[in-house]
């Protein structure tokens, strides 16, 4: 992940305390400006985005878009709409805004897709919140697509702005109080907590979606989850309205 993963500080084996710092536009102005560059993660988050949406014209938001560079990597029957704490080219479909102020949405619209990718580590406390508000402007059957950095690694890295550290079994049992998440795998495995370099190893791990027992735990370096909306059993309540 460039500007993430590949800068992490070398942490200990046990769980690194989070920072409580919130960075806000005068932190992500300059450093969001790390992604106008496709990079390994995106890649493979347009390769399942162009597959899953199989041609239809659809819409989808992207949060914490960054330059929007996602945007280049999708096919044209993905209409893209994006936002963002810091937007570096202003457009109709981006908007600039801090979701942690202020509720994600786009207007009153409702997305076939939603993707947050390389965003929920800098969520703070308001994890549960903001998988609420994502639920909420998702269509019925719609997917959404959430990256996690993967803090299992044997060699686990933290980059230091983040501030919502978690194993991966309590970021899935959170999503899965919102979500039902249909699949989920790395985004590649790694000796190191880093992504992909070479051309050869970025080509085989583009196409392994897949959890590999016992190996991946300690060497995914992040992963996809994919999701939809929840259905309710009789008499539960519903969290997403609640939250
Ligand atoms: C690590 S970057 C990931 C960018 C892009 N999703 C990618 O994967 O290349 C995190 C993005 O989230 C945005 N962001 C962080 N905090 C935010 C906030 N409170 N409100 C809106 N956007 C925020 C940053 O500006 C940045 O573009």
């Amino acid at each position: 992940m460039v500007g993430s993963a590949h800068e992490l500080e070398r942490e200990t084996e046990s769980m690194p305390q989070t920072t409580d710092t919130y960075y806000k536009r005068d932190f992500w102005s300059s450093e969001n400006l790390k992604y106008t560059q496709p990079h390994f993660r995106m890649e493979k988050a347009a390769r399942i985005l162009n597959s899953i949406s199989r041609n239809k014209q659809c819409d989808l938001l992207d949060v914490g878009c960054g330059p929007a560079t996602l945007k280049q990597l999708l096919r044209n029957n993905i209409n893209y709409h994006g936002i963002d704490i810091a937007i570096h080219n202003p457009a109709p479909n981006l908007i600039q805004a801090d979701f942690l102020e202020n509720p994600i949405k786009f207007y009153d619209k409702n997305f076939d897709f939603v993707i947050a990718q390389g965003v929920f580590e800098y969520v703070g406390n308001f994890q549960s919140q903001k998988f609420s508000e994502i639920a909420k402007v998702l269509k019925e059957d719609g997917t959404l697509v959430v990256t996690y950095v993967n803090f299992n690694h044997r060699n686990k890295n933290v980059y230091w702005p983040y501030n919502n550290i978690q194993l991966f079994e309590d970021f899935q049992k959170s999503l899965e109080q919102f979500f039902r998440i249909d699949q989920f795998f790395p985004s590649s495995h790694r000796w190191h907590h880093d992504e992909p370099k070479g051309r050869v190893m970025k080509a085989i791990q583009m196409h392994i979606n897949g959890n590999i027992p016992f190996i991946s735990r300690s060497f995914a370096v992040e992963y996809f989850f994919i999701c939809s909306l929840r259905t309710l059993e009789i008499g539960e309540p519903n969290i997403v309205s609640a939250v």
